[in-house]
């Protein structure tokens, strides 16, 4: 179940979520870090750091002028104002320059009990905003255990994405996150996530088209790190990776970034 078109027709991204860690300090440090690393490398890679909301702005302006480096939001809410204490909004994220916004991140689906409903009403609020989705999806291992992954999958995918105009879904990127390999040093086999990917872009394919689903980038991620990550994005129909633990150190994550 290989694609059709040759990978290299497709944005490749590799963005770094930063999850609930590194105070301003260590933001600012490994921010520098990170830019400087990239400075003398011919990127092949879009990068993307999504560090928590609280630094966002300082790392916005920080990355501005550095072609090819962008930010994300690891959330936001669905509605664009009003009595949500605590909460943050698209309309917030866009008006000080952040690009992407990851949605149902699986910390969030279990942690926050983010459904795939209440994660439709989230993408739409990103596009009102024009902003681009980094949309996770993944199975548990229960799941994987029982052999239906790729219905689970796709259903997360139906569910939260398939409302969306053409036009829509063209501009977004998934991140396929096998649950079971978030943070647990347990990767996906390259042969797992190839097939995972494949079979993502062809449920795309059947809903949006050909040329939209060949289009659309479908990143990795779960333990991915500089040893493993030239071997998963060999697949042709991994476009990339959304990095955890290894995206907090700037050697490992520019590693990773040149293993595309
Ligand atoms: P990990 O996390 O790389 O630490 O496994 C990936 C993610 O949760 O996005």
């Amino acid at each position: 179940m290989w694609s059709l078109q040759p990978q290299n027709m497709r944005k490749k991204i590799v963005a770094g979520n930063w999850k609930m860690n590194n105070d301003w300090q260590e933001a600012n440090t490994l921010t520098t870090q990170v830019l400087d690393l990239l400075k003398d490398r011919g990127i092949a890679a879009e990068v993307v750091i999504a560090p928590p909301y609280v630094h966002l702005e300082k790392v916005v302006s920080m990355v501005s002028g550095t072609n090819g480096v962008s930010v994300a939001a690891q959330n936001c809410h669905q509605e664009s104002s009003g009595a949500y204490t605590g909460e943050v909004s698209a309309a917030m994220l866009d008006s000080i320059g952040v690009q992407f916004v990851i949605l149902g991140h699986s910390e969030r689906r279990e942690y926050f009990k983010e459904s795939n409903e209440l994660l439709a009403q989230k993408v739409n609020a990103v596009f009102d905003h024009g902003l681009t989705p980094i949309f996770c999806c993944g199975e548990p291992l229960s799941i994987r255990e029982s052999n239906q992954q790729m219905e689970y999958v796709t259903h997360q995918l139906t569910a939260s994405l398939f409302h969306l105009e053409p036009a829509q879904i063209r501009q977004s990127v998934i991140a396929y996150e096998p649950i079971w390999a978030i943070g647990t040093g347990k990767t996906a086999s390259a042969e797992q996530a190839q097939e995972m990917h494949a079979g993502l872009r062809q449920h795309f394919e059947q809903k949006f088209g050909q040329e939209i689903a060949n289009n659309i980038p479908i990143l990795y991620g779960g333990s991915c790190k500089p040893s493993n990550a030239h071997e998963l994005f060999a697949g042709p129909d991994v476009d990339g990776g959304l990095i955890g633990g290894a995206s907090l150190n700037a050697e490992d994550f520019v590693a990773i970034v040149d293993s595309l």
